[in-house]
């Protein structure tokens, strides 16, 4: 949908935004572009199969956060297949770097995301991949965390609707530290070769 598109100009400029406090402070040239970056933080939110995951089950592990919703008619499931193609390109390259990431996708329209509606959209992208839901609440406050925009949209005379959303990919590092938000307007290969130049 345009709105994505929109927003995704909108991300860019404000990770831009974000991350330049750390540009000026002649850091070693190959920071990562959101070290210090105000992205992230606690969660408790409901898997694919129900159970209550938090931020900490991650520590040690890097991590691929993606926003979305599984009704979304065309950018998320197109970032989440890029997304699965670079895990499955790293699965093959590199499989003991690639077993240190989690790629997890949280919904921004928990009224229609159940666990079952996330585990049946999750599989067809990546057998790792972490589906996370919550109260609205809850999905509220971790959108907010991590500095995705969303907005439901009017319902269609069908009942449907849309979601407006931040479509970014973070990757975060292994106490939960953001790191780059990888170039999900790009390719699988492309977002791989990102994640093997941060991931240690
Ligand atoms: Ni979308």
């Amino acid at each position: 949908m345009a709105g994505d598109a929109m927003n995704r100009m909108f991300s860019a400029l404000a990770l831009a935004l974000l991350a330049s406090p750390i540009a000026g402070c002649g850091g070693a040239p190959d920071q990562p572009p959101l070290a210090g970056a105000r992205i992230g933080g606690p969660f408790a939110l409901t898997d694919q199969d129900g159970r209550t995951v938090r931020d900490t089950d991650f520590a040690g592990r890097y991590r691929i956060v993606y926003f979305g919703y599984t009704y979304c008619p065309d950018v998320c499931p197109t970032d989440m297949q890029k997304i699965g193609q670079a895990m499955r390109e790293l699965d093959k390259s590199d499989p003991k770097l690639s077993q240190k990431i989690v790629p997890i996708f949280i919904t921004v329209d928990p009224e229609r995301d159940t666990p079952a509606a996330i585990k049946q959209f999750v599989a067809n992208f990546h057998p790792r991949i972490v589906g996370l839901t919550g109260t609205p609440e809850q999905i509220a406050k971790v959108a907010k965390d991590y500095a995705v925009y969303f907005k439901k949209q009017p319902a269609a005379p069908g009942g449907g609707y849309l979601v407006d959303h931040l479509a970014v990919a973070f990757l975060m590092g292994p106490q939960g530290e953001p790191i780059a938000s990888l170039p999900i307007d790009r390719d699988g290969a492309a977002i791989a070769e990102q994640v093997r130049h941060w991931v240690r």
